[in-house]
């Protein structure tokens, strides 16, 4: 069966992008990385996805007048390889609403917390601040409303005393790396659905698309 093409948009370190990259590489995996863009040239994340010879563009935001003609150019980006399946990871740049509207469904994004809690920016520093005992990440479709859409995954880890929003975030990292991959699959072997709002997913075992780590 044909492989599911991913397009991944990043804007800095690209650590779930080369989750996503290392994942692909093993064998079974039914999804490929077709390419990656970037709003940033300086990502960090480009140079690495260089290295192993993906596509990549870099498409920066200045210079365009508004919103949705700089989507529009990243939507062709992908389009131009193939792209089923858009992967947010670690994009900084709010988009129109055009460009959910137009990968409605096809779109997903990681977040560094159990949304809908802490949505935003600084997000393990408000976990922090609220006291919360546990924290995580979740994986979810994108639509116009920021960090709202339909959930698909999430993974919870303990908040220890003494945490600072570093140590709080590569525990939170180091679920993203696991959970991101996870539901590309799921995505890829068509088992995702969206219906009223809700994401479902079929045939996995009950409580697979809920991760835990108690590791400090
Ligand atoms: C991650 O914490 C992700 O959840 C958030 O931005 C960060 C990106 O990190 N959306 P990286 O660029 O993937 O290393």
């Amino acid at each position: 069966m044909a492989k599911l093409k991913v397009g991944i948009l990043i804007s800095g370190r690209g650590s779930n992008m080369a989750a996503l990259i290392r994942a692909a590489q093993t064998t079974g995996y039914p999804a490929e990385i077709a390419c990656v863009v970037s709003n940033r040239e300086d990502a960090a994340g480009l140079d690495a996805a260089r290295k192993i010879g993906i596509p990549t563009e870099v498409i920066s935001h200045r210079g365009y007048p508004d919103r949705e003609t700089f989507d529009r150019d990243v939507s062709a980006a992908f389009e131009k390889h193939d792209v089923g399946l858009v992967a947010l990871a670690g994009f900084m740049r709010i988009q129109s609403a055009w460009f959910p509207e137009h990968w409605a469904g096809r779109q997903i994004n990681i977040h560094p917390s159990l949304l809908p809690a802490f949505p935003g920016l600084h997000v393990q520093q408000q976990a922090l601040d609220a006291g919360v005992r546990v924290s995580g990440c979740t994986v979810h479709f994108v639509t116009p409303d920021l960090d709202a859409g339909p959930i698909i995954a999430q993974a919870a880890v303990p908040v220890l005393a003494g945490d600072t929003e570093e140590t709080l975030s590569a525990r939170i990292l180091r679920q993203e790396h696991l959970l991101y991959p996870l539901v590309v699959r799921w995505f890829a072997e068509g088992r995702i659905a969206i219906a009223d709002g809700r994401a479902s997913i079929r045939d996995i075992p009950p409580g697979a698309s809920l991760l835990f780590s108690a590791e400090p």
